[in-house]
């Protein structure tokens, strides 16, 4: 089976700050991929690469079978990447509704009468619909990591990358995100989910690739990945024998 997407060799540095020096990995239709490594091992410039807003120093990102480094961002948004952000950037002062509308409309090149639906749609998916008219500045944070979603999913993304998305939450809260995501795999959407609490990635993902020094030191099913030398040399500075 051909991947979704295929990253080759990825690499960017920053001055001397070499982030990433080699980073392989795939994705599959349909798969939870969840992406972990320490602070500042370089996951959120991953997707911003992915996504377009960085530019990598060498290698080559494939989105169904296309070469993608060459495309503009709102181009990629087109051929269906939809993001999260680890800091939640919805409009404050327009309520949840009017959020989701406006990401429908201003990715999805639809009607404001198809807007309307999907957003509508979406909300009740995310569990929001009771606040679609509760400005999103006043949202709590479960409410306003939901909305964060629902704004990525509105244009109709084929993959949805996830940066930190149960970030900051309770573990009550994180089952309700978790329930979110689950479901959005048996809608078919392909999802890469970066997260620190790693026994969310246990419960959440198909497999685990783990970030850090620059190389994608491991890429395998979670409880692999989680029982790992590498994992335990990483998070702890040791190995296990
Ligand atoms: N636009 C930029 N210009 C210069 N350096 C950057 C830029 N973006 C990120 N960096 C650097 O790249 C490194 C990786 O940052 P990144 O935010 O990707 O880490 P992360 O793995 O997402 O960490 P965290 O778990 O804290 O979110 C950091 O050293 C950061 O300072
Ligand atoms: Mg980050």
């Amino acid at each position: 089976m051909d991947p979704i997407l295929k990253v080759e060799d990825l690499a960017i540095s920053f001055g001397n700050n070499n982030v990433l020096k080699n980073v392989n990995f795939e994705l599959y239709d349909n798969e939870i991929l969840g992406i972990i490594g320490p602070n500042g091992a370089g996951k959120t410039v991953l997707l911003n690469i992915l996504t377009g807003t960085l530019k990598p120093t060498s290698g080559r990102v494939t989105f169904m079978g296309k070469d993608i480094l060459g495309v503009r961002i709102d181009e990629r948004a087109r051929l269906g990447f939809g993001r999260t952000f680890q800091v939640p950037r919805s409009f404050e002062n327009m309520t949840a509704y009017e959020n989701v509308m406006a990401s429908a409309i201003c990715g999805g090149q639809t009607t404001q009468r198809e807007a309307a639906k999907r957003a509508e749609e979406i909300l009740e998916f995310i569990g929001l619909e009771d606040k679609a008219l509760v400005l999103a500045g006043s949202l709590k944070l479960l409410d306003k990591k939901r909305l964060e979603i629902g704004i990525a999913l509105a244009p109709h993304p084929k993959v949805l990358m996830f940066d930190e998305v149960a970030g900051g939450l309770t573990e009550s809260e994180i089952s309700n995100i978790l329930d979110i995501v689950k479901s959005l795999k048996i809608h078919g959407y392909s999802i890469i989910w970066i997260e620190h609490v790693i026994q969310t990635m246990l419960n959440g993902t198909d497999r685990v690739l783990l970030l850090a020094d620059g190389y994608d030191i491991i890429c395998d099913l979670p409880q692999i990945v989680l029982d790992s030398n590498e994992v335990e040399k990483v998070y702890l500075g040791v190995r296990k024998k």
